[in-house]
């Protein structure tokens, strides 16, 4: 594999049962310490290529190598280490599970995959996030923007190749989204990480290194 390239996509085509095809032959690369930008109207399949470059789905045709893994051939506890040991995820609705505190929320992918240390490196990663005093929170306590914060430090608890988001700024302010933007710029240039990231605002593709526009399942 390429360790500079953790996300290639070969000549990919997704068919939804009932016959939609949201890929038609999509290739991409995205290479680590930058931020891709998928962009294109709702619809379009940016939603759909993300779930295959966060290993949630997989091609009708065609190739996804994750971290050097091709994700159609892996078994189901492969796949589970593949995401919990090398991808990232931050949603648009934050996702935090709403009974932990923001540090236990952070802590949960690393007593997943095994780790040693998890709360000091939780705390490590809220304090990276600029919420350190909000670690005893719960997800209710925090607004959108910190809820959104939580999750990119648990996105980055593990020091994950791949971080995936989708719309990570769709339900935000201009303000907060800014500081998710800034946060996500840093996961690439700070952590190496290969950002993936589908949005409609053009805020956020400014900070990309590649802005990929799609139509109709096709990259344009
Ligand atoms: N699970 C599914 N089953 C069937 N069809 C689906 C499924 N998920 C998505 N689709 C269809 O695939 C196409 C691409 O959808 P996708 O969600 O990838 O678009 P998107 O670019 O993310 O849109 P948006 O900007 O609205 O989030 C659409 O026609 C959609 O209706
Ligand atoms: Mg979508």
């Amino acid at each position: 594999m390429n360790p500079l390239t953790p996300v290639s996509i070969r000549n990919v085509t997704k068919v939804y049962p009932g016959g939609v095809e949201a890929l038609r032959g999509v290739s991409l690369d995205c290479p680590s310490g930058h931020v891709t930008a998928l962009l294109g109207r709702s619809g379009c399949g940016k939603t759909t290529l993300l779930n295959l470059c966060g290993a949630m789905d997989f091609p009708t045709s065609g190739e996804v190598t994750l971290a050097g893994q091709v994700t159609s051939n892996l078994d189901d506890a492969r796949l589970t280490h593949l995401r919990r040991h090398k991808i990232g995820f931050v949603f648009q609705f934050f996702q935090l599970l709403p009974a932990l505190t923001a540090l236990e929320n952070v802590e949960l992918p690393l007593l997943l995959s095994g780790a040693k240390n998890t709360e000091a490196t939780a705390m490590e990663r809220l304090r990276w996030v600029g919420l350190e005093e909000k670690a005893r929170a719960l997800p209710y306590q925090l607004s959108g923007g910190q809820m959104q914060r939580v999750a990119i430090a648990r996105a980055l608890a593990h020091d994950p190749a791949i971080v995936v988001a989708d719309e990570p700024t769709g339900n935000l302010d201009t303000a907060s989204g800014d500081t998710i933007l800034k946060l996500l710029r840093r996961a690439a240039d700070e952590f190496g990480a290969a950002v993936v990231m589908a949005t409609h605002s053009a805020e956020a593709a400014a900070i990309a290194d590649a802005r990929v526009r799609m139509r109709d399942g096709e990259i344009e």
